[in-house]
């Protein structure tokens, strides 16, 4: 069966696991597989902007033995011109797999749906899964392993409806964390996820939590993470968004509620002096270009765990 990554929640603890610790072995050695050799081609397709995963997964599938097939998805409109399942069943008579940034979750479900070969989100309006197995990764990196991940608090504080929100709680809920999200009441996850984390968490003794103030999410966390107060598509929101998440800002006297060492990640691109003050991203608990780079590492391991399932 044609394994897919759409959602945090498409890999089990286990499956989690096997990448994860896939994904630190490639930290340490960039050529020990080369699944994608021939060289076979990964369509990479993006519709919204991209620094860091086009050059991660374009770096990470030229590792793995293949050809990155970028696709401008402005020159393509997928669902416009054409649509999403022709596409799919395009794509998928040639490339070993599809990576796709886009809009709506139902596009990439549609996608999977067609395309015959593993299908992996880039990041849609509801999740950021491969961000987050980095972010993991980064956390296993500094904190003693995958097997360290388990027990471990990780607050998110900000935009707590956005993808990376949602990716922490489903991933995280997966690798047994305690997630703790604190943000505006009009800013909140959707409650589905929440419940689905939730139901996660219940087998892998992780947790879940939602809270409306910062002190209340951050208080003694292990990890403390935040992202942009507009997402990629939100550009037009007024300035009352911000004033709602003002008291969610990740700054010194925030950061000093979490454990003393705790580790702080930002997906990036960040907005210093919004939602983190430039001396807690530049400061010494920031990991954030650990984060970045572990994006090749964990993508990496992703498509060959999913190469190698077909
Ligand atoms: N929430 C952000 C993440 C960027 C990597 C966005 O969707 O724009």
């Amino acid at each position: 069966m044609t394994r897919h990554f759409l959602r945090d929640d498409d890999l089990s603890p286990a499956e989690q696991r096997e990448v994860l610790e896939l994904a630190l072995a490639f930290r340490d050695d960039r050529f020990i597989r080369t699944p994608l050799a021939g060289p076979r081609a990964v369509a990479v397709i993006f519709d919204k902007p991209t620094l860091r995963t086009q050059v991660s997964f374009a770096t990470g599938i030229a590792e793995l033995g293949g050809f990155p097939l970028t696709v401008d998805g402005t020159l393509a409109r997928i669902g416009v011109r054409e649509s999403v399942a022709d596409t799919a069943r395009v794509l998928g008579r040639q490339a070993a797999a599809v990576v796709w940034r886009t809009h709506a979750q139902a596009r990439i479900e549609e996608m999977a749906a067609h395309a015959g070969v593993p299908v992996v989100n880039a990041l849609t309006d509801d999740f950021h899964p491969c961000q987050v197995l980095a972010d993991l990764t980064t956390v296993a990196q500094h904190r003693g392993g995958v097997a360290a991940l388990a027990g471990t608090t990780l607050a998110f504080v900000g935009d707590g409806a956005n993808n990376m929100a949602h990716s922490y709680l489903l991933g995280g809920a997966t690798a047994g964390l305690h997630v703790r999200v604190g943000c505006p009441v009009g800013a909140a996850p959707d409650p589905a996820v929440v419940t689905r984390a939730a139901e996660v968490a219940a087998t892998t003794g992780g947790s879940v939590r939602v809270v409306h103030d910062l002190a209340g999410a951050v208080a003694g966390a292990d990890v403390v993470a935040t992202d942009t107060w507009v997402s990629m598509g939100q550009e037009d929101v007024g300035p009352e968004r911000e004033a709602q998440l003002v008291p969610f800002r990740l700054d010194a006297a925030a950061l000093a509620l979490a454990a003393p060492d705790a580790l702080v990640l930002h997906c990036l691109p960040a907005y210093r002096g919004k939602e983190i003050t430039a001396e807690v991203l530049d400061g010494p608990q920031s990991v954030v270009w650990d984060e970045a780079e572990n994006r090749l590492h964990a993508q990496k391991a992703l498509l060959s765990f999913l190469l190698e399932r077909r």
